[in-house]
Protein backbone atom coordinates (compact mmCIF):
# COMPACT_ATOMS: atom_id res chain seq x y z
CA UNK A 1 0.00 0.00 0.00
CA UNK A 2 1.73 3.63 -1.19
CA UNK A 3 -0.16 6.88 0.94
CA UNK A 4 0.09 10.07 -0.33
CA UNK A 5 -0.34 12.84 1.60
CA UNK A 6 -2.30 16.02 0.11
CA UNK A 7 -2.42 19.52 1.20
CA UNK A 8 -5.09 20.95 -0.63
CA UNK A 9 -5.14 24.92 -1.19
CA UNK A 10 -8.10 25.67 -3.42
CA UNK A 11 -7.92 29.15 -3.30
CA UNK A 12 -9.99 31.78 -5.00
CA UNK A 13 -12.69 32.18 -7.68
CA UNK A 14 -12.86 29.41 -9.58
CA UNK A 15 -10.06 27.44 -7.86
CA UNK A 16 -12.42 25.81 -5.36
CA UNK A 17 -14.01 24.26 -7.90
CA UNK A 18 -11.69 22.71 -10.11
CA UNK A 19 -9.75 21.34 -7.20
CA UNK A 20 -13.22 19.97 -6.67
CA UNK A 21 -12.97 18.10 -9.56
CA UNK A 22 -9.49 16.95 -9.13
CA UNK A 23 -9.75 15.15 -5.80
CA UNK A 24 -12.98 13.28 -7.62
CA UNK A 25 -10.81 11.85 -9.47
CA UNK A 26 -8.17 10.78 -7.22
CA UNK A 27 -10.44 9.57 -5.06
CA UNK A 28 -12.34 7.99 -7.94
CA UNK A 29 -8.19 6.49 -9.06
CA UNK A 30 -8.21 5.30 -4.70
CA UNK A 31 -11.49 2.87 -5.04
CA UNK A 32 -9.87 1.56 -8.38
CA UNK A 33 -6.45 0.66 -7.34
CA UNK A 34 -6.07 -1.34 -4.13
CA UNK A 35 -2.56 -0.35 -3.45
CA UNK A 36 -3.14 3.50 -3.51
CA UNK A 37 -4.23 5.56 -0.63
CA UNK A 38 -4.76 9.34 -0.75
CA UNK A 39 -5.28 11.99 2.52
CA UNK A 40 -6.07 15.37 2.18
CA UNK A 41 -5.96 18.24 4.32
CA UNK A 42 -7.63 21.60 3.06
CA UNK A 43 -6.09 24.82 4.31
CA UNK A 44 -8.65 27.77 3.25
CA UNK A 45 -5.83 30.64 2.65
CA UNK A 46 -6.15 32.98 -0.22
CA UNK A 47 -7.89 36.27 -0.34
CA UNK A 48 -10.58 35.87 1.29
CA UNK A 49 -8.82 35.09 4.38
CA UNK A 50 -6.41 37.59 3.69
CA UNK A 51 -9.54 40.33 4.00
CA UNK A 52 -10.44 38.75 7.22
CA UNK A 53 -7.00 38.26 8.99
CA UNK A 54 -4.64 40.67 6.85
CA UNK A 55 -2.33 37.73 5.21
CA UNK A 56 -2.57 35.37 2.72
CA UNK A 57 -2.00 32.24 5.03
CA UNK A 58 -1.24 31.27 8.17
CA UNK A 59 2.29 32.89 9.96
CA UNK A 60 3.41 28.90 10.09
CA UNK A 61 1.73 27.88 6.78
CA UNK A 62 5.12 26.75 5.52
CA UNK A 63 5.98 24.55 8.31
CA UNK A 64 2.43 22.94 8.32
CA UNK A 65 2.81 22.47 4.47
CA UNK A 66 6.23 21.04 5.21
CA UNK A 67 4.93 17.32 6.44
CA UNK A 68 2.81 16.77 3.16
CA UNK A 69 3.93 15.12 -0.49
CA UNK A 70 2.29 17.43 -2.39
CA UNK A 71 0.32 20.53 -2.80
CA UNK A 72 -2.57 21.25 -4.60
CA UNK A 73 -3.61 24.85 -5.64
CA UNK A 74 -6.34 25.97 -7.73
CA UNK A 75 -5.63 29.49 -7.93
CA UNK A 76 -5.51 33.07 -5.97
CA UNK A 77 -6.26 36.65 -6.65
CA UNK A 78 -9.38 38.56 -6.18
CA UNK A 79 -10.52 41.59 -7.16
CA UNK A 80 -9.97 43.63 -3.57
CA UNK A 81 -6.84 42.23 -3.21
CA UNK A 82 -3.91 43.81 -5.06
CA UNK A 83 -2.27 41.24 -7.21
CA UNK A 84 1.42 41.43 -6.62
CA UNK A 85 0.03 40.52 -2.55
CA UNK A 86 -1.71 37.65 -3.80
CA UNK A 87 1.19 36.38 -5.61
CA UNK A 88 4.03 37.11 -3.38
CA UNK A 89 2.68 36.37 -0.18
CA UNK A 90 1.64 32.76 -0.61
CA UNK A 91 2.08 31.53 -4.46
CA UNK A 92 6.06 33.15 -4.67
CA UNK A 93 6.55 31.76 -0.76
CA UNK A 94 5.54 28.39 -1.27
CA UNK A 95 7.91 28.07 -4.50
CA UNK A 96 10.49 29.75 -2.48
CA UNK A 97 10.52 27.94 0.65
CA UNK A 98 9.99 24.65 -1.01
CA UNK A 99 12.82 25.81 -3.28
CA UNK A 100 10.43 24.62 -6.10
CA UNK A 101 13.10 25.60 -8.77
CA UNK A 102 11.67 23.39 -11.52
CA UNK A 103 8.32 24.35 -12.85
CA UNK A 104 6.91 21.86 -16.15
CA UNK A 105 4.89 23.41 -18.35
CA UNK A 106 3.38 20.63 -21.21
CA UNK A 107 2.82 22.19 -24.14
CA UNK A 108 0.65 19.12 -25.82
CA UNK A 109 -1.74 19.39 -28.57
CA UNK A 110 -4.30 17.17 -27.71
CA UNK A 111 -6.93 17.01 -30.71
CA UNK A 112 -6.42 19.03 -33.35
CA UNK A 113 -9.50 21.14 -33.46
CA UNK A 114 -8.09 22.70 -29.93
CA UNK A 115 -5.55 25.40 -32.11
CA UNK A 116 -6.20 28.35 -33.69
CA UNK A 117 -3.32 27.73 -35.97
CA UNK A 118 -3.64 26.66 -39.53
CA UNK A 119 -2.40 23.34 -40.71
CA UNK A 120 -1.14 22.27 -37.60
CA UNK A 121 -1.96 18.71 -35.93
CA UNK A 122 -1.22 16.66 -32.95
CA UNK A 123 2.25 15.91 -33.47
CA UNK A 124 3.32 19.30 -34.87
CA UNK A 125 3.01 20.22 -30.94
CA UNK A 126 4.10 18.43 -28.21
CA UNK A 127 6.87 20.25 -25.78
CA UNK A 128 7.45 20.25 -22.61
CA UNK A 129 9.09 23.84 -21.10
CA UNK A 130 11.58 23.88 -18.38
CA UNK A 131 11.11 27.12 -16.66
CA UNK A 132 13.50 27.81 -13.92
CA UNK A 133 11.01 29.12 -11.09
CA UNK A 134 13.68 30.30 -7.72
CA UNK A 135 15.33 33.25 -9.18
CA UNK A 136 16.30 35.27 -12.39
CA UNK A 137 13.75 38.05 -13.25
CA UNK A 138 11.29 36.78 -10.26
CA UNK A 139 13.60 37.04 -7.78
CA UNK A 140 12.38 39.97 -5.89
CA UNK A 141 15.55 42.15 -5.53
CA UNK A 142 15.77 45.60 -6.69
CA UNK A 143 14.44 49.63 -5.32
CA UNK A 144 12.26 51.91 -5.25
CA UNK A 145 13.63 55.18 -4.53
CA UNK A 146 12.62 58.97 -4.37
CA UNK A 147 9.22 57.42 -4.62
CA UNK A 148 6.73 60.14 -5.67
CA UNK A 149 9.31 62.71 -6.64
CA UNK A 150 10.28 64.01 -10.04
CA UNK A 151 13.74 61.80 -9.77
CA UNK A 152 12.07 58.65 -9.16
CA UNK A 153 14.08 55.78 -10.04
CA UNK A 154 13.09 52.19 -9.59
CA UNK A 155 15.07 49.14 -10.10
CA UNK A 156 14.34 45.66 -10.77
CA UNK A 157 17.06 43.14 -10.72
CA UNK A 158 17.50 39.89 -12.48
CA UNK A 159 19.26 37.39 -10.22
CA UNK A 160 21.31 34.41 -12.11
CA UNK A 161 23.60 32.27 -9.58
CA UNK A 162 25.46 29.80 -10.53
CA UNK A 163 24.29 26.88 -8.85
CA UNK A 164 20.65 28.03 -10.37
CA UNK A 165 21.78 28.25 -13.64
CA UNK A 166 23.45 25.28 -13.39
CA UNK A 167 20.64 23.36 -11.99
CA UNK A 168 18.04 24.21 -14.00
CA UNK A 169 19.66 23.71 -17.24
CA UNK A 170 20.97 20.33 -16.58
CA UNK A 171 17.75 18.63 -15.31
CA UNK A 172 16.78 20.00 -18.77
CA UNK A 173 19.37 17.68 -20.54
CA UNK A 174 18.87 15.01 -17.95
CA UNK A 175 15.39 15.01 -18.77
CA UNK A 176 16.48 15.39 -22.97
CA UNK A 177 19.03 12.24 -22.66
CA UNK A 178 15.73 10.02 -20.99
CA UNK A 179 13.37 11.11 -23.25
CA UNK A 180 15.67 11.00 -26.54
CA UNK A 181 14.36 14.36 -27.12
CA UNK A 182 16.07 17.62 -28.21
CA UNK A 183 16.79 20.58 -26.08
CA UNK A 184 16.65 24.22 -26.90
CA UNK A 185 17.82 26.43 -24.77
CA UNK A 186 15.35 30.38 -25.26
CA UNK A 187 17.40 33.63 -24.21
CA UNK A 188 18.58 37.05 -24.66
CA UNK A 189 21.61 36.95 -25.04
CA UNK A 190 22.58 39.81 -27.19
CA UNK A 191 20.48 42.72 -25.47
CA UNK A 192 21.11 41.42 -21.62
CA UNK A 193 24.75 40.91 -21.65
CA UNK A 194 25.61 40.09 -18.11
CA UNK A 195 22.47 37.32 -16.95
CA UNK A 196 21.56 36.00 -20.77
CA UNK A 197 25.54 35.64 -21.87
CA UNK A 198 26.25 34.15 -18.85
CA UNK A 199 22.67 31.69 -19.13
CA UNK A 200 24.18 30.92 -22.53
CA UNK A 201 28.18 30.15 -21.37
CA UNK A 202 26.14 27.48 -18.82
CA UNK A 203 24.22 25.94 -21.47
CA UNK A 204 27.07 25.27 -23.54
CA UNK A 205 29.48 24.31 -20.88
CA UNK A 206 27.14 21.71 -19.48
CA UNK A 207 26.17 20.32 -23.18
CA UNK A 208 29.60 19.05 -23.44
CA UNK A 209 28.90 16.12 -20.53
CA UNK A 210 25.69 15.53 -22.81
CA UNK A 211 27.24 15.17 -26.17
CA UNK A 212 23.96 12.86 -27.40
CA UNK A 213 21.97 15.53 -27.16
CA UNK A 214 21.10 17.56 -30.09
CA UNK A 215 21.01 21.14 -28.60
CA UNK A 216 19.13 24.23 -29.89
CA UNK A 217 19.80 27.84 -28.45
CA UNK A 218 16.93 30.74 -29.65
CA UNK A 219 16.57 34.21 -28.56
CA UNK A 220 13.11 34.37 -26.78
CA UNK A 221 11.62 37.25 -29.91
CA UNK A 222 12.33 34.55 -32.37
CA UNK A 223 11.45 31.74 -29.96
CA UNK A 224 8.12 33.60 -29.75
CA UNK A 225 7.76 33.57 -33.40
CA UNK A 226 8.65 29.60 -33.61
CA UNK A 227 6.04 29.23 -31.51
CA UNK A 228 3.37 30.09 -33.58
CA UNK A 229 4.85 29.53 -37.03
CA UNK A 230 6.91 26.08 -36.13
CA UNK A 231 6.11 24.73 -33.09
CA UNK A 232 6.90 21.61 -34.23
CA UNK A 233 10.91 22.75 -33.88
CA UNK A 234 10.52 22.19 -29.62
CA UNK A 235 10.48 19.41 -27.90
CA UNK A 236 12.29 19.89 -24.51
CA UNK A 237 12.39 23.62 -23.56
CA UNK A 238 14.64 25.30 -20.85
CA UNK A 239 14.50 29.22 -19.97
CA UNK A 240 14.44 31.52 -17.57
CA UNK A 241 11.38 32.48 -15.36
CA UNK A 242 10.14 35.15 -17.02
CA UNK A 243 10.50 34.26 -20.41
CA UNK A 244 8.82 30.50 -19.56
CA UNK A 245 6.45 32.87 -17.88
CA UNK A 246 5.03 34.76 -21.27
CA UNK A 247 6.05 31.83 -23.86
CA UNK A 248 3.67 29.24 -22.09
CA UNK A 249 1.22 31.65 -22.49
CA UNK A 250 1.74 31.25 -26.41
CA UNK A 251 1.79 27.86 -25.73
CA UNK A 252 -1.40 27.66 -23.61
CA UNK A 253 -2.98 29.55 -26.85
CA UNK A 254 -1.76 27.21 -29.84
CA UNK A 255 -3.69 24.36 -27.30
CA UNK A 256 -6.25 25.51 -26.56
CA UNK A 257 -6.08 28.16 -24.03
CA UNK A 258 -6.54 28.18 -20.25
CA UNK A 259 -8.57 25.97 -19.39
CA UNK A 260 -6.20 23.55 -20.64
CA UNK A 261 -3.13 25.05 -19.33
CA UNK A 262 -1.08 22.96 -16.62
CA UNK A 263 2.02 23.73 -14.60
CA UNK A 264 4.37 21.63 -11.87
CA UNK A 265 6.69 23.48 -9.71
CA UNK A 266 9.50 20.28 -8.63
CA UNK A 267 11.24 19.87 -5.55
CA UNK A 268 13.64 17.14 -7.77
CA UNK A 269 15.69 16.91 -4.53
CA UNK A 270 12.11 15.93 -2.55
CA UNK A 271 13.36 17.81 0.02
CA UNK A 272 10.06 19.83 0.62
CA UNK A 273 6.63 19.20 -0.88
CA UNK A 274 6.32 19.42 -4.88
CA UNK A 275 3.13 22.10 -5.72
CA UNK A 276 0.66 21.32 -8.90
CA UNK A 277 -1.68 23.97 -9.94
CA UNK A 278 -3.81 24.75 -13.14
CA UNK A 279 -2.00 27.62 -14.87
CA UNK A 280 -5.11 29.47 -15.14
CA UNK A 281 -6.38 32.29 -12.37
CA UNK A 282 -9.25 32.70 -10.44
CA UNK A 283 -11.41 34.06 -13.10
CA UNK A 284 -13.92 36.11 -11.19
CA UNK A 285 -16.18 36.75 -14.30
CA UNK A 286 -17.20 33.43 -14.38
CA UNK A 287 -16.76 31.73 -10.66
CA UNK A 288 -19.84 30.00 -8.96
CA UNK A 289 -21.25 29.58 -12.17
CA UNK A 290 -20.20 26.09 -11.89
CA UNK A 291 -18.92 26.29 -15.87
CA UNK A 292 -15.32 26.57 -15.07
CA UNK A 293 -12.92 24.07 -16.58
CA UNK A 294 -11.57 21.65 -14.50
CA UNK A 295 -9.28 19.96 -17.43
CA UNK A 296 -6.28 22.15 -16.63
CA UNK A 297 -6.83 21.25 -12.61
CA UNK A 298 -7.38 17.33 -13.55
CA UNK A 299 -3.82 17.91 -15.40
CA UNK A 300 -2.25 18.62 -12.65
CA UNK A 301 -3.41 15.71 -11.14
CA UNK A 302 -1.87 13.70 -14.30
CA UNK A 303 1.68 15.12 -13.16
CA UNK A 304 1.35 14.76 -9.55
CA UNK A 305 0.92 10.98 -10.41
CA UNK A 306 3.79 11.23 -12.76
CA UNK A 307 5.92 12.75 -9.95
CA UNK A 308 4.67 10.22 -7.13
CA UNK A 309 6.03 7.25 -9.35
CA UNK A 310 2.63 6.11 -10.80
CA UNK A 311 3.02 6.99 -14.44
CA UNK A 312 0.76 4.83 -15.70
CA UNK A 313 -2.34 6.23 -14.18
CA UNK A 314 -0.78 9.66 -14.64
CA UNK A 315 -0.99 8.46 -18.92
CA UNK A 316 -4.35 7.17 -17.79
CA UNK A 317 -5.83 10.66 -17.08
CA UNK A 318 -3.86 11.92 -19.67
CA UNK A 319 -5.54 9.70 -21.99
CA UNK A 320 -9.06 9.76 -20.36
CA UNK A 321 -8.28 14.12 -21.25
CA UNK A 322 -7.43 13.24 -24.67
CA UNK A 323 -10.98 11.47 -24.57
CA UNK A 324 -13.38 14.10 -23.26
CA UNK A 325 -11.86 16.78 -25.54
CA UNK A 326 -13.72 15.38 -28.63
CA UNK A 327 -16.95 14.76 -26.99
CA UNK A 328 -18.76 18.31 -27.15
CA UNK A 329 -21.02 16.90 -24.59
CA UNK A 330 -18.67 16.83 -21.79
CA UNK A 331 -16.97 20.23 -22.51
CA UNK A 332 -17.19 23.77 -20.70
CA UNK A 333 -18.66 26.33 -22.66
CA UNK A 334 -15.06 27.87 -23.10
CA UNK A 335 -14.40 24.63 -25.31
CA UNK A 336 -17.63 24.97 -26.78
CA UNK A 337 -19.80 22.83 -24.50
CA UNK A 338 -22.60 23.09 -21.98
CA UNK A 339 -21.22 20.50 -19.62
CA UNK A 340 -21.12 22.13 -15.85
CA UNK A 341 -17.75 21.59 -13.99
CA UNK A 342 -19.19 18.98 -12.07
CA UNK A 343 -20.58 17.20 -15.05
CA UNK A 344 -16.74 17.12 -16.78
CA UNK A 345 -15.20 15.69 -13.48
CA UNK A 346 -17.78 12.55 -13.38
CA UNK A 347 -17.26 11.73 -16.99
CA UNK A 348 -13.56 11.12 -15.74
CA UNK A 349 -14.17 9.11 -13.10
CA UNK A 350 -16.84 6.94 -15.46
CA UNK A 351 -13.29 7.27 -18.14
CA UNK A 352 -10.93 5.89 -15.88
CA UNK A 353 -13.50 3.02 -14.38
CA UNK A 354 -13.71 1.83 -17.96
CA UNK A 355 -9.84 1.71 -18.77
CA UNK A 356 -9.22 0.11 -14.88
CA UNK A 357 -7.37 -2.77 -14.84
P1 LIG B 1 -7.65 34.14 -15.38
O1 LIG B 1 -6.84 32.98 -15.82
O2 LIG B 1 -8.30 34.02 -14.06
O3 LIG B 1 -8.79 34.42 -16.46
C1 LIG B 1 -8.52 34.80 -17.81
C2 LIG B 1 -9.71 34.43 -18.71
O4 LIG B 1 -9.72 33.01 -18.92
C3 LIG B 1 -11.07 34.79 -18.09
O5 LIG B 1 -11.94 35.20 -19.10
C4 LIG B 1 -11.54 33.47 -17.50
O6 LIG B 1 -12.93 33.36 -17.44
C5 LIG B 1 -10.92 32.44 -18.44
N1 LIG B 1 -10.59 31.20 -17.72
C6 LIG B 1 -9.51 31.01 -16.91
N2 LIG B 1 -9.53 29.77 -16.40
C7 LIG B 1 -10.64 29.16 -16.90
C8 LIG B 1 -11.20 27.87 -16.73
N3 LIG B 1 -10.65 26.95 -15.94
N4 LIG B 1 -12.37 27.59 -17.37
C9 LIG B 1 -12.93 28.50 -18.17
N5 LIG B 1 -12.44 29.74 -18.38
C10 LIG B 1 -11.30 30.06 -17.74
O7 LIG B 1 -6.70 35.41 -15.41
P2 LIG B 1 -6.97 36.91 -14.94
O8 LIG B 1 -8.38 37.30 -15.24
O9 LIG B 1 -5.89 37.69 -15.49
O10 LIG B 1 -6.78 36.89 -13.36
C11 LIG B 1 -7.82 36.77 -12.40
C12 LIG B 1 -7.21 36.66 -11.02
O11 LIG B 1 -6.44 35.45 -10.92
C13 LIG B 1 -6.24 37.79 -10.68
O12 LIG B 1 -6.43 38.13 -9.34
C14 LIG B 1 -4.86 37.16 -10.90
O13 LIG B 1 -3.87 37.75 -10.10
C15 LIG B 1 -5.12 35.75 -10.49
N6 LIG B 1 -4.19 34.78 -11.11
C16 LIG B 1 -3.76 33.77 -10.32
C17 LIG B 1 -2.94 32.78 -10.84
C18 LIG B 1 -2.56 31.65 -9.96
O14 LIG B 1 -3.11 31.47 -8.89
N7 LIG B 1 -1.63 30.82 -10.37
C19 LIG B 1 -2.49 32.82 -12.23
C20 LIG B 1 -3.05 33.91 -12.99
C21 LIG B 1 -3.85 34.85 -12.43
MG1 LIG C 1 1.69 33.24 -16.09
Amino acid sequence: MKKFNIALIPGDGIGPEVVAEGVKVLKAIETFDEKLEFSFTEFPWGSEYYLMHGKMMAPDGIDRLKQFDAIYLGAVGYPGVPDHISLWDLLLIIRKEFDQYVNLRPITLLDSTLTPLKEKEKEDIDMLVIRENSEGEYAGAGDWLFKGKPEEVVLQTGVFSRKGTERIIRYAYEEARKTNKTLTSISKGNALNYSMVFWDEVFAEIGTEYPDVKTYSYLVDAASLYFVTNPERFEIVVTSNLFGDIITDIGAAITGGMGLATGANINPEREYPSMFEPVHGSAPDIAGKNISNPIAAIWSISQMLDFFGEEVWGERVLDAIKDIITDTDYLTPDLGGKATTAEVGDRFVHLLQKNAP
